[in-house]
């Protein structure tokens, strides 16, 4: 497909840097000046999806650096809206992921930044070509681009990731998490029930964004959730494939229409046999 290919005037590992240093800007800003009686800017679906004044100022300020910067670039973030791409790159931005902790102060939030090439609004018509994720409170960052492998940086040190190669779905701990719809929350319960007492244990960590980087640096072995939006894993998406992951959709399906699953390769088989075993979809 023409329009997934990179435009030849770009450097990938500059995009990484680029989407580095936005994230991080905007983790200082989400941290630094997060309200202690945070206010509830609007509702998204429901009541519990709650979209705050930050996340609006952190995604303002992401588009500001990143389009000052590559002005003929596209923008594409959870809470304002598009801006179509002239140059063939697009940014997806999720402003903060793990919203509902934020406001509860639980620290497992993050920032994602990623280069994306093709139309981040149509399911399996893009692909993330540079990113980094940054979760502001411990300072950590996991940063990859297309070829260059992916990186987890920590105040003690770098380290280049590599996915272990764990096949045992049964010893496996798996991330996964809810959409804030009640309909969509039932059958999730519904499906929680057929995967829990095959795996070691369930996380649910409140942000798609972590847990998809945490299958990434080994803190998580697989991960599968229903109705991801693209800014949730576009990120961390190419963390996980640039670890040596497997990310991909359910049966045939595109990645998150509607299933998301994440992995080294014998544990997202063994998760999506079992996913269409119990009729997930
Ligand atoms: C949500 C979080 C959550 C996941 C939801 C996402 P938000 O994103 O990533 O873990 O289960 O599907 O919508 O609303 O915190 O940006």
């Amino acid at each position: 497909m023409t329009e997934l290919s990179v435009p030849e005037s770009v450097d990938l590992a500059e995009l990484e840097h680029l989407a580095l240093r936005v994230a991080r800007a905007c983790g200082r800003l989400i941290t630094g000046e997060r309200p202690r009686d945070l206010g509830v800017a609007a509702t998204k679906s429901s009541l519990t999806d709650v979209v705050t004044v930050m996340d609006q100022r952190s995604e303002q300020l992401a588009r500001e650096k990143l389009l000052t910067e590559r002005g003929s670039d596209g923008f594409y973030g959870e809470e304002d809206g598009r801006v179509v791409s002239a140059s063939g790159i697009t940014w997806v931005v999720d402003p903060i992921d793990g919203t509902v902790n934020y406001l509860y102060d639980i620290p497992s939030y993050c920032v994602s930044v990623a280069a994306v090439v093709g139309d981040p609004a149509t399911p399996g018509a893009w692909r993330t070509v540079a990113a980094a994720v940054v979760e502001p409170v411990t300072g950590e960052a996991w940063v990859a681009h297309e070829g260059g492998g992916a990186r987890l940086l920590t105040m003690r040190g770098d380290r280049t990731l590599s996915i272990p190669s764990q096949d045992e779905l049964s010893l496996a701990l798996v991330g996964t998490g809810f959409a804030y719809e009640a309909d969509v929350r039932e059958r999730q319960a519904r499906v929680l029930t057929g995967v829990l007492p095959k795996v070691r244990d369930i996380r649910r960590r409140g942000s798609a964004a972590l847990d998809l980087c945490n299958v990434a640096d080994g803190r998580l072995d697989a991960y599968y959730e229903h109705g991801l939006h693209s800014w949730d894993f576009a990120g961390a998406g190419l963390v996980v494939t640039e670890a040596g992951g497997e990310l991909r959709g359910l049966g045939d399906a595109a990645i998150a229409d509607p299933y998301t699953l994440a992995g080294p390769k014998a544990l997202t088989d063994q998760l999506d046999a079992l996913l269409l075993e119990i009729k997930a979809d």
